[in-house]
């Protein structure tokens, strides 16, 4: 299975910090926020990823993270030049997706939790597609999901202004290699993106879109405001500060993988000891 993270965008809701730098290159508390969902990723089991940006952010991308080996995994770039949609995210990567299947994350999505590494794990062999939903206060807000006992979504509406359901859909979704041929298939919504709706909504007509309930223990941040990036960083702070270990370090997540040696684990942190960060990677290497 391969890897999408979407990082492109124009984080219009953040401007005007986002117009002289990428949103997923903010910091979450002690990490770029862009960490998180490459961690998600790789927690997956996933090692091969493709990381879209906007042209002009493409070289900071790389310069963060390289080709990957530092996390025992290969990176790969490509730029949408501008932001039609996250569906177009399937089309962009047309050629790194072949007929595998393929996730894709939010670059500004952040998940936690005991039970998340194992359901990604089972999600992996997808047929069909694989959403989560979160059940939130607020659902009008996102894309909103119904489900029968099986897990099958029956329905699935974007930004509904009478959700029929509180569940409302995660920035992390898994599709079989057909998802290419569903994304050129869709038709651009009114405000001319390609929506991620649409695609859900062909593979929910076919009775193969499967919904994985995440639990309370779980948790679902999307950081795309300025009070949620706050909120997301506090967080973090805290969880790391109480608990010792760290959320959202692609090294860690890595090693959790046997993508990284303890040896590597180890080198790493060394390297990063000055910031703090790299303390975190030598306690999770047992040392
Ligand atoms: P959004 O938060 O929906 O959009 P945005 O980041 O452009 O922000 P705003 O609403 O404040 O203008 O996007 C969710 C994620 O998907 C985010 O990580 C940016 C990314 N994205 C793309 O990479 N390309 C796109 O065409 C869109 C719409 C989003």
């Amino acid at each position: 299975m391969k890897g999408i993270i979407l990082a492109g965008g124009s984080g219009t809701r953040l401007y005007p910090i986002t117009k002289g730098i990428s949103k997923q290159l903010m910091p979450i508390y002690d990490k770029p926020m862009i960490y998180y969902p490459l961690s998600t990723l790789i927690s997956a089991g996933i090692r091969e990823i493709l990381i879209i940006t906007t042209p002009e952010d493409a070289a900071a991308f790389r310069r963060l993270l390289g080709d990957g080996s530092q996390f025992g995994i290969m990176l790969d770039y490509a730029v949408q030049p501008s932001p039609d949609g996250l569906a177009q995210a399937f089309i962009i990567g047309e050629e790194f997706i072949g007929r595998d299947s393929v996730a894709l994350a939010l670059g500004d999505n952040i998940f936690d939790g005991s039970q998340l590494t194992r359901i990604l794990g089972e999600t992996r062999d997808v047929d069909g597609g694989a959403i989560f939903a979160y059940e939130v206060s607020d659902p009008q807000r996102y894309g909103v999901v119904t489900f029968d006992a099986d897990g099958t979504a029956t329905s699935i509406e974007e930004k509904p202004a009478h959700p029929k359901s509180t569940f409302a859909v995660v920035g992390l979704y898994f599709y079989d290699g057909a998802v290419v041929d569903v994304a050129k298939r869709i038709a651009p919504s009114e405000r001319g993106e390609l929506e991620i709706t649409a695609v859900n909504d062909a593979y929910l007509a076919a009775g193969k879109l499967k919904v994985h309930r995440l639990y309370r223990g779980d948790v679902w941040l999307d950081t795309g405001t300025i009070d949620s990036m706050s909120e997301a960083s506090a967080y973090v702070e805290v969880m790391q500060k109480r608990t010792g270990t760290i959320i959202g370090s692609p090294e860690v997540a890595a090693y959790n993988q046997g993508f990284l040696s303890r040896e590597d684990l180890l080198a790493q942190g060394r390297a990063l000891l000055k910031s703090g960060y790299g303390r975190y990677l030598i306690d999770a290497a047992g040392e």
